[in-house]
């Protein structure tokens, strides 16, 4: 498997000309786009991995896969989505424009970024609290305590993030958001720039392939609810614009970062994590995508 791996992420080096690592966040402008590792965990707890499966990047948008998980365990799904919505969009990560048209009254899924900021507030904790509950469970799913964020790029989207912060104020406007805006932002910069490699990653996706096992510190929960809500979304809204082609030629749900990564989830099977900073113009890794293709073509995994 480790061959085949390594062969895949051969065939698919190419694709790093069709990308551009992201640097409206200034510092990731400093990854190699040359750096690519993928890593799979299957449920029996093996581990097959290639590359630069071991370099660190930070998780970005994957980030908002938990927030999801945390939220709906803190609240529930009916209260989660009072204030955002389930349904895909063809706009981009960062859209802004629609939560002000007269028709629409809460972001379209949990995540763009307006979505990932309301979940973000209905994590239960105050202050730095908020964060550190993200953190323990990022943590745990990945089983590696050592998992921690990169300072640097939060400063670095705390003080770019513009856009970010006109979605939050422009949601408390909207009674979407109970809280102070700022400290809400902040742990949703902090979240973004938390670093995993792609073995973590593959982790986090065999976590979520396994029903989300392991989550009694958190309370009663319904896991297959909760397995069900976070692969649905995954498949309809985790690739942005492109989910729907992406659903076509891949068919794994899958979550993207402007970080470069890419984790999928195979319900019942196995995790996949993938690194390849170059992205195309959705904001997906141009790299992973080429991987992820072919992994769902080699290993039969194309769930349509
Ligand atoms: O808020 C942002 O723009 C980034 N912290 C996260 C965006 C992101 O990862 C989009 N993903 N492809």
């Amino acid at each position: 498997m480790d061959n085949l791996l390594m062969e895949i992420i051969e065939r698919n080096r190419n694709l790093v000309r069709n990308g551009k690592v992201a640097d409206y966040i200034p510092a990731l402008g400093k990854a190699n786009p040359e750096d690519i590792g993928v890593c799979v965990a299957d449920l029996e707890g093996n581990i097959y991995k290639a590359g630069k499966y071991n370099k660190k990047f930070t998780i970005q948008s994957i980030s908002k896969v938990i927030g999801l998980m945390l939220a709906l365990i803190d609240n529930g799904q009916d209260r989660v989505f009072e204030k955002v919505g389930y349904e895909g969009t063809d706009e981009p990560f960062n859209t802004l424009y629609k939560l002000d048209l007269p028709h629409v009254f809460k972001p379209a899924n949990p995540m763009i970024n307006s979505g990932a900021i309301i979940t973000t507030s209905l994590v239960k904790g105050n202050g730095e609290e908020k964060f550190e509950r993200i953190l323990a469970l990022i943590r745990k799913i990945a089983d590696n305590p050592s998992i921690d964020y990169n300072h640097e790029v939060y400063m670095s989207e705390k003080s770019t993030g513009h856009k970010n912060r006109a979605m939050g104020y422009m949601m408390k406007s909207m009674g979407l958001i109970n809280g102070d805006v700022e400290s809400i932002l902040d742990c949703y910069f902090k979240q973004c720039s938390i670093e995993v490699d792609a073995v973590d990653l593959s982790k986090i996706g065999a976590f979520i392939a396994n029903n989300c096992k392991g989550l009694d510190a958190y309370g009663k929960i319904d896991r297959e609810k909760l397995t069900s809500i976070l692969v649905g979304i995954m498949s309809t809204c985790g690739m942005y614009n492109f989910s729907s082609r992406y659903a076509v030629e891949v068919g794994i749900p899958s979550k993207s970062g402007v970080g470069g990564g890419i984790m999928g989830v195979v319900k019942s099977k196995m995790g996949i994590g993938v690194y390849g900073p170059a992205l195309d113009e959705n904001g997906n890794s141009s790299v992973g995508y080429g991987i992820m293709k072919d992994l769902s073509r080699e290993l039969k995994l194309n769930l349509f």
